[in-house]
């Protein structure tokens, strides 16, 4: 069987994690970027439960453990900076290591061990996209924005959240199945050196209006910074996704004078190169391919940063597809006509983990609506409970965990298992 064709639109962590199987499958691997680079910034994410497993069969703990961040705990502080609670970590290094895991990594970082591991196997093409495609009888054919084009055996749209080819795989008319959640979280990093005896912890501050302001260290000489804003604040009206200019007003309207450092973090946040601003939402697509054309990643089934479970659900999602594809498709009994079945399939065996996941995920239930405005108590409990969610706190995430996927577990497929 000669190697498939696959066009992998979107180089984040799905596009990266796909290609990486699939060149071990000896298929001829393209992925388009739009960007003029790698997209290396975004702040610290994670790896839970299958999404561990999935990272180790690629072969990567060592390099990943190599950049993993030490974090050494987190303190909630009020307005005069005065610490009210404190959680460290568990540094016995047994067990699950208490309020952060062990598998804390920043997302360029995790972006760049794959891109390493996946050498000159697959043929990068940046400052690119795809503008239309059409399925024929025996592949799809692409147009690129360029005015060129290609055709392929299979072409993957894993293009983050808003997604062009979910929006051209659902053709024209369709809504783009996005629900947004309601809460705007603004993230970007400040160089700013340790100071002397100053713990690697993170620092979270909640003012009135619901609004939240985290800042967490994660190397000697820089800090992240996290604001989250729920729609309430109006700020974020009328400002178009991609405008960071205009988000970066939005965010100093409501958070200049909210107490704390907030004056510091916004004369940061104005001289910040690397600001990114999430609209949370989830993605929920009835079907994840149509024909030759599949999503992975946010693309497809986005969880949001609420489930703690994005870049998990990017690499088992990558893992099962390329799975899929190599039983279908690869080997001495595979062939080309099978990569519909094996998309098909791919959605069948990934989606009730998917479902699992974003569980009572909507615009109703989300912690940022159990932001305490004034009176502390119930409210205040309920919303560190979600907080703690969001950035991945082992003990109390345990409680609210979309992590523990139950009744299913990460299927085997020949050939996938790189560790030595
Ligand atoms: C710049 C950036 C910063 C982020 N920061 C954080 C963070 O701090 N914390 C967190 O939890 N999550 C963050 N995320 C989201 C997180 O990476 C994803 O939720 C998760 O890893 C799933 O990855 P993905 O590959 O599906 O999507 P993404 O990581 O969003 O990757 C999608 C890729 O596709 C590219 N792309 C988009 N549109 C097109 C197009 N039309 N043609 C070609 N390429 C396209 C994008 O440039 C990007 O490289 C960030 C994402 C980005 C892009
Ligand atoms: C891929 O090619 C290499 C080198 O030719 C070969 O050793 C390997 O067995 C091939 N892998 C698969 C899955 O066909
Ligand atoms: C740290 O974790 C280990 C192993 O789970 C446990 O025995 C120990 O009591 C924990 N220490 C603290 C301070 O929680």
């Amino acid at each position: 069987m000669p190697p498939l064709k696959i066009l992998i639109c979107g180089g984040g962590l799905a596009g990266n994690a796909l290609a990486f199987w699939l060149t071990q499958q000896n298929h001829s691997v393209t992925v388009l970027e739009r960007f003029p680079s790698l997209r290396l910034n975004g702040l610290q994410i994670d790896l839970r439960g299958h999404g561990v497993e999935a990272m180790k069969r690629m072969g990567l703990s060592a390099a990943f453990a190599a950049h993993a961040v030490p974090e050494q705990g987190l303190a909630f502080v009020n307005s005069a900076g005065k610490r009210k609670a404190w959680f460290p970590a568990n540094t016995s290094g047994k067990g699950t290591q208490g309020f952060t895991t062990e598998h804390e990594i920043m997302r360029g970082d995790f972006c760049r061990v794959m891109v390493d591991a996946v050498g000159d196997r697959v043929k990068y093409v940046f400052g690119k996209t795809v503008r239309s495609f059409e399925q024929e009888e025996r592949g799809v054919r692409v147009q690129y924005s360029d005015g060129g084009s290609g055709e392929f055996d299979i072409f993957v749209g894993a293009d983050g959240q808003w997604s062009h080819t979910r929006a051209m795989m659902l053709g024209p008319g369709i809504p783009d199945p996005v629900t947004f959640l309601g809460l705007y979280i603004a993230y970007f990093t400040v160089p700013l050196q340790q100071g002397q005896g100053e713990e690697m912890k993170g620092e979270a501050y909640i003012a009135t209006g619901k609004r939240v302001m985290f800042t967490r260290r994660h190397r000697a000489d820089t800090i992240q910074v996290y604001l989250m804003s729920p729609i309430l604040s109006g700020g974020m009206e009328g400002v178009k996704k991609g405008d960071v200019e205009g988000e970066k007003r939005a965010f100093k309207r409501d958070f200049s004078g909210a107490g704390w450092k907030a004056d510091q973090l916004m004369k940061w946040m104005e001289a910040s190169e690397d600001f990114y601003c999430e609209r949370l939402s989830t993605v929920d697509c009835a079907s994840w391919c149509d024909g030759r054309v599949v999503l992975l990643g946010d693309a497809g089934y986005c969880p949001s940063a609420a489930t703690g479970m994005g870049t998990t659900s990017a690499i088992v999602g990558a893992y099962v597809l390329a799975g899929e594809i190599g039983k279908y498709c690869s080997g001495a009994g595979g062939s080309k006509e099978a990569v519909p079945a094996a998309l098909k399939a791919y959605d069948e065996r990934f989606r009730p983990f998917m479902d699992q996941v974003k569980e009572g995920i909507n615009p109703e239930t989300g912690y940022w609506t159990k932001i305490p405005t004034s009176q502390w108590g119930i409210a205040v409990l309920n919303f560190l409970l979600g907080l703690a969610a969001f950035l991945r706190l082992d003990a109390f995430a345990k409680l609210v965990s979309h992590e523990d996927v139950k009744g299913w577990s990460l299927p085997e497929y020949e050939g996938m298992d790189m560790r030595s």
